[in-house]
């Protein structure tokens, strides 16, 4: 079924299908016509202290405004992340900026976090009939140097922690200049410690800790995971991401669009998506719990991150090419290794 929309939707640009696809599917979720598409058996799971009826997770950046939660959270998801936000909206780079490569069954993106802003994103959130655990991803505006990039992430982070079950701090997407380099020990020591002591405050006037995931880059060498392995207890954060987009091109050479700009995400990314998630979950103590993204196109490719150390795991790109099918495949064949092992 999905194979005839996706037909369709290859013919026009990355960015029109996105738009098409997400419409569509608000519509087929008005008419009640998205519960036919879940199959996902229940497989629940207690992660950073939340429950999650399965470990199969939307990744970010589908959903940047928090537009199509009801209709996204109807398709069998154990969680929906929406964001990246930044405090004031933006429009991202010029177009185009969205790239597939079929073939390999990836893209490549520069959309440089093109988003509404904060305060339509909360508004959405705060509409929500959705009752799934729903994470939201902060970030910075484009414009803000990094020396004040905290107050953007406090920013955001304020006026988001009232409704999100747990918050994404993005430091990794490649399209932002200078983002990556927050991953560093000190800037993060200092963005992550600011964040700690503004959830004690919030805490206490919300009576509920929300957690804290980091979210990191797959273009990290080994003593960059272990740093950031280092100050994320230190730091209190809950869960660490891994990964992002990569600004490397592996396996993807002579394609066409292989040498546009960008962050590069599905098939070609998961070797190195792994190989961080596996150093992180060696590095890091048990209560940091691993979210798993990057390059699952095959429910066995889920089972895998689970085999690495993660607790839960995301897909973006596996979503564009599979569709909500991907979701059942990922859950089942999770179940499958488990009953197997
Ligand atoms: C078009 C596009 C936009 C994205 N936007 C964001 C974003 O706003 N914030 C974020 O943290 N990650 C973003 N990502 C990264 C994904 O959440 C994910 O980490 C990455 O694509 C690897 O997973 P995948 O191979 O399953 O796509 C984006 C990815 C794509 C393809």
């Amino acid at each position: 079924m999905y194979g005839l929309l996706r037909t369709a939707l290859f013919q026009t640009s990355p960015e029109t299908a996105h738009e098409l696809a997400l419409e569509s599917l608000r519509l087929a979720h008005t008419f009640g016509a998205t519960g036919l598409v879940c199959k996902a058996q229940s497989d629940p799971v207690q992660v950073m202290g939340l429950d999650f009826p399965n470990r199969v997770g939307l990744a970010a950046g589908m959903d940047k405004n928090g537009d199509y939660i009801d209709a996204l959270g109807s398709l069998g998801f154990g969680f929906i992340e929406i964001g990246t936000v930044t405090p004031r909206p933006q429009p991202g780079n010029p177009k185009p900026r969205v790239f597939r490569l079929a073939r390999a069954e990836a893209m490549i993106n520069r959309l440089g976090f093109n988003n509404k802003g904060v305060d339509h994103l909360v508004k959405r959130a705060a509409a929500r009939r959705y009752k799934g655990v729903l994470g939201i991803n902060i970030g910075k505006n484009f414009d803000t140097p990094n020396e004040r990039a905290v107050e953007d992430y406090l920013a955001c982070f304020d006026k988001v922690y009232p409704h999100a079950d747990y918050i994404t701090v993005n430091i990794s997407s490649p399209n932002t200049v200078g983002l990556r380099d927050l991953q560093g020990e000190a800037a993060l020591r200092g963005l992550l410690g600011a964040l700690a002591e503004r959830r004690e405050t919030l805490s206490t006037e919300h009576h509920r800790r929300v957690p804290i995931a980091v979210k990191v880059a797959p273009d990290l060498d080994e003593p960059g995971i272990d740093s950031i392995a280092h100050v994320v207890p230190e730091a209190g954060m809950d869960a660490v991401i891994a990964t992002n987009t990569t600004i490397e091109r592996p396996g993807v050479e002579g394609l066409q669009h292989a040498g546009e700009t960008g962050g590069l995400s599905g098939g070609p990314l998961r070797e190195k998506a792994d190989a961080v998630l596996a150093r992180l979950r060696q590095a890091l103590p048990e209560r940091v719990a691993l979210i798993g993204v990057g390059g699952i196109t095959r429910g066995a490719h889920a089972a895998h991150k689970i085999e690495l150390g993660a607790d839960l795991v995301q897909f973006y790109t596996g979503f564009v090419y599979r569709g909500p099918d991907l979701v059942t495949d990922c859950v089942n064949a999770m179940v499958a290794a488990r009953t197997a092992a």
